[in-house]
């Protein structure tokens, strides 16, 4: 009687929310919310810009179908270069009823959830300014946002800044990285020198996308939207975005290649830099055999192309959530033996630098192959002709469980010659990457509460690695202090025994005097 009593009550209670819900989404059925312009499929592989068919992908979500979803794309002040939706867009029905999320066994929810992507894939110019508005259907649309596509080639004097960062909620941390980027953003507005080209999300928003029946990642996305629909963004998937193999995540995002490679490697030219995204955690965890060869065969082929390119693009960079390289820590200590096939790939074809997610800081490593150092000269600010490529990790962008000091104690070690880290940072920021030449490329790392710059190092590169110098000795941080530490803790432990003993001993023997000589 009490299981009926309750279970009628629940359903009472289901049918009220559900009542509730769709009355208050009733007449915006259609308002296009969580805007966002990703880099088209385009940009990538050098093709001629005469046949460009999509250099911009520009995504929104709705809660109904809206079949008459549009675009309206405007170059000038009032010319219309593009509106409708023949030919340009697709709408992915993204719909879950119940499903278990977990993230690693942990924070486990059933999602239910309706909703509709729109995907419109278009031919917009690069290096012009544009500005665009989206359509749910014809009363319900989105507010102007202003963008420029980056130029595929630039100027050789002309510097080129990206933005990166990773691992970000909306917690008090993440809006004040929010507020410094708005500043930024409307620095760029003002002065040509100031203007970010791109925007490389490294992936893991709103810990965790899919609790509130998505309404956590939904809000989050509507929170950066005042960024990522004028920036032109790659949105690069983390592992907390894993489930169901990126399936979620797939239905909200397609990054260049998307038909071929589901997000989860692609690449793209944007001035003098080759970009290339790859999901490590897809391959670990992911990816069987087959799909792990394919992935190999096309990074290698991709970088054939990249370096044969070099005069056009000096720069690789790689980038993506997990990275091979960083401090001592149960997550990347096997990193470099996980993913060693792609490490050598990147060493063979000379990547020059790795942007990084995952461990919630920011990182400097230096050049570093198979585990090991490479050579380099000059210091931290200046790092001239690295002979292997080196990481920077910018897990930074502020989340509500605060920094993984657990890898603090890493700090001390950082002055040792042979400790792999140049720099590790415990504060809420971002980076920017400065393409100033063929030979010269700069890191700034920005502290989001005061927006101030933290550290520029800049890297003078030739874009060849020696094999001759190649280095195999292992470095000499964490997991060997860890251990010697250990080896001193039973040395000290044994000493302590010792002194123990003798002091019990003689203070026996000098009772045993005393007594005597009482005698
Ligand atoms: C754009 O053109 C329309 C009509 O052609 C005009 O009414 C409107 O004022 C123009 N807007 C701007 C910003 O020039
Ligand atoms: C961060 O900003 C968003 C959007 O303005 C807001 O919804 C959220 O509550 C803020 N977070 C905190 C902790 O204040
Ligand atoms: C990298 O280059 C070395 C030396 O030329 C070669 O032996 C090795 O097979 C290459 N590895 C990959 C993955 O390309």
């Amino acid at each position: 009687m009490l299981y009926f009593q309750n279970h009628l009550i629940k359903t009472l209670f289901f049918v009220y929310l559900l009542a509730n819900q769709s009355f208050s989404q009733e007449d915006k059925q259609c308002q296009p919310r969580q805007v966002r312009l990703l880099i088209g499929d385009d940009y990538t592989h050098y093709k001629n810009p005469i046949q460009i068919q999509n250099t911009a992908t520009i995504i929104f979500q709705t809660y109904d179908q809206c079949i008459h979803s549009h675009i309206k794309v405007f170059i000038k002040k009032n010319e219309t270069l593009y509106q409708g939706s023949e030919g340009k867009r697709e709408i992915v029905h993204s719909k879950w009823n119940g499903e278990q999320f977990c993230h690693n066994g942990k924070k486990c929810s059933k999602l239910y959830y309706d909703q509709y992507t729109h995907i419109f894939r278009l031919p917009i110019m690069m290096g012009v300014e544009f500005s665009y508005v989206v359509f749910g259907d014809t009363d319900s649309k989105s507010r102007v946002f202003k963008s420029k596509l980056p130029d595929l080639i630039q100027e050789e004097c002309n510097m080129q800044k990206f933005l990166f960062f990773g691992d970000q909620d909306v917690s008090a941390q993440a809006n004040t990285t929010f507020q410094s980027l708005m500043q930024l953003k409307q620095k760029g507005e003002q002065s040509f020198n100031e203007r970010i080209e791109s925007f490389v999300f490294l992936g893991d928003y709103s810990y965790e996308f899919y609790q509130n029946n998505g309404q956590k990642g939904d809000q989050y996305l509507d929170v950066v939207q005042d960024i990522i629909a004028e920036w032109p963004t790659v949105f690069s998937p983390g592992n907390h975005e894993e489930q169901y193999n990126y399936k979620f995540f797939n239905e909200k995002f397609q990054l260049p290649n998307f038909k071929q490679t589901q997000n989860n490697y692609f690449s793209f030219n944007q001035g003098q830099v080759h970009f290339i995204g790859v999901n490590l955690n897809y391959f670990s965890r992911w990816a069987d055999n087959q799909n792990k060869l394919k992935m190999l065969k096309w990074i290698e082929n991709d970088l054939i192309i990249a370096n044969q390119n070099r005069n056009q693009t000096p720069w690789i960079v790689a980038f993506g959530h997990k990275p091979i390289h960083c401090v001592q820590n149960d997550d990347c200590s096997m990193s470099p033996f996980i993913y060693r096939q792609i490490d050598d790939l990147f060493y063979n074809y000379t990547v020059d630098l790795f942007l990084g997610s995952h461990v919630h800081y920011h990182e400097l490593l230096k050049p570093m192959y198979r585990g090991s150092i490479q050579a380099y000269e000059g210091n931290l600010n200046d790092i001239k002709y690295p002979q292997g490529m080196i990481t920077v990790i910018q897990g930074n962008g502020g989340q509500e469980n605060e920094f993984q000091t657990d890898f603090k104690q890493n700090l001390k070690f950082q002055d040792r010659k042979n400790h792999r880290s140049f720099k590790v940072r415990y504060q809420v920021g971002y980076g920017i990457l400065e393409v100033h030449d063929k030979n010269r490329a700069c890191i700034k790392t920005i502290n989001s509460q005061t927006s101030e710059l933290k550290d520029q190092y800049c890297i003078y590169s030739f874009h060849r690695f020696n094999r001759d110098l190649l280095n195999t000795e292992p470095v000499d941080d964490y997991v060997q202090n860890k251990k010697q530490k250990m080896i001193w803790r039973i040395l000290l432990l044994l000493l302590l025994i010792i002194i123990s003993f003798i002091f019990i001993y003689r203070y026996l023997r000098f009772r045993e005097d005393h007594k005597n000589s009482n005698f």
